[in-house]
């Protein structure tokens, strides 16, 4: 693998998910695979998940890890191409790409979608940048399309607790007070595509993802219908994607929280979230206490997908 950045990079799904079954058991198996490398972390936004789970799998591997918050202590950069420097940004990212790649041998970044251009955001001007200008092997930590870290962990988790081999997996729009990237539903609803499982999204009017992301998923409005037999509810909020309403809040209508009553209707599904989550807003204090909620497990896992994409880097030098 050269670099990671979606469902595409992982190859044969199976293979891939044998691979962090066994990353899981023997964690420390590959210490020497890592010896003298080192993996730098680039931080656009905030973090606590990607943060420690990838420090923790470089450390699995043996690697030595830096980890940079770009708006804490680093110079504030600017991104765009042609732009007169006298304002308050006074490094160029074409500068600080390159010069971050000198001193480490992989790089991962995480960049949120900015809501201020559609198309710099779904055509991942900055991480696209550093797969240029680095010249160093990449992987995405949340970008403004995708956030594949998750999504794989996701699937492992799914993998793990899934009673029968083609569960029903629900994602499921819910209300936040903040306007949120679709990168996580996009990414998500990207990994269930390339698996066999019986995949829905539901959500209200106006917050359609991407046609490229929804793929042969099932797109149903009714939401009871949708929860109905679920052996797996995902919950995200997203802001609208389609035009004009690009990054908007549409709703913030708690009748999508994810409640007990709601859980009812489903095959005892298991509660599944990504975190960090609005308690009473996304879901329900009950739900999410409840013994159906794995989204402990699910964090946990992020260590599982962050050292299998670092292993598959390592061996691919
Ligand atoms: N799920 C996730 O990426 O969490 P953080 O934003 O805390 O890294």
């Amino acid at each position: 693998m050269k670099h990671f950045t979606s469902v595409q990079d992982i190859g044969d799904l199976k293979q891939a998910l044998e691979k962090a079954k066994k990353v899981k058991e023997h964690p420390f198996a590959d210490q020497e695979l890592g010896n003298n490398m080192t993996v730098m972390l680039i931080f656009f936004n905030s973090s606590l998940r990607t943060r420690l789970s990838t420090q923790k799998a470089g450390m699995n591997l043996g690697m030595n890890v830096i980890v940079l918050d770009i708006n804490q202590g680093a110079w504030k950069l600017e991104t765009e191409r042609g732009v007169i420097m006298d304002g308050d940004k006074p490094e160029h990212i074409l500068e600080a790409i390159p010069v971050m790649g000198a001193y480490c041998d992989i790089i991962g970044v995480r960049s949120f979608a900015q809501f201020e251009n559609k198309a710099d955001d779904y055509n991942e001007l900055i991480l696209n940048q550093f797969i240029q200008y680095s010249g160093k092997p990449v992987f995405s930590m949340e970008a403004a399309t995708r956030h594949p870290l998750q999504s794989f962990a996701d699937l492992i988790t799914i993998e793990e607790y899934k009673k029968i081999e083609r569960p029903k997996v629900v994602l499921t729009w819910a209300p936040h007070p903040r306007a949120l990237p679709q990168a996580v539903p996009n990414s998500f609803a990207e990994w269930m595509n390339a698996t066999d499982y019986e995949f829905v999204i539901t959500h209200p009017e106006g917050y359609e993802l991407d046609e490229q992301f929804v793929g042969k998923a099932t797109v149903e409005y009714d939401r009871e219908k949708a929860y109905r037999g679920a052996d797996f509810i995902y919950a995200k909020n997203w802001a609208a994607y389609s035009d004009p309403n690009y990054g908007k809040i549409l709703s913030t209508d708690r009748s999508w929280t994810v409640d007990a009553a709601k859980m009812a209707l489903t095959n005892n599904a298991y509660f599944m979230h990504c975190l960090p989550v609005r308690r009473n807003m996304i879901v329900s204090d009950k739900v999410i206490e409840s013994r159906q909620s794995i989204v402990i497990p699910e964090a946990a896992n992020r260590v599982v997908s962050a050292q299998t994409v670092l292993k598959e880097i390592l061996l691919g030098m």
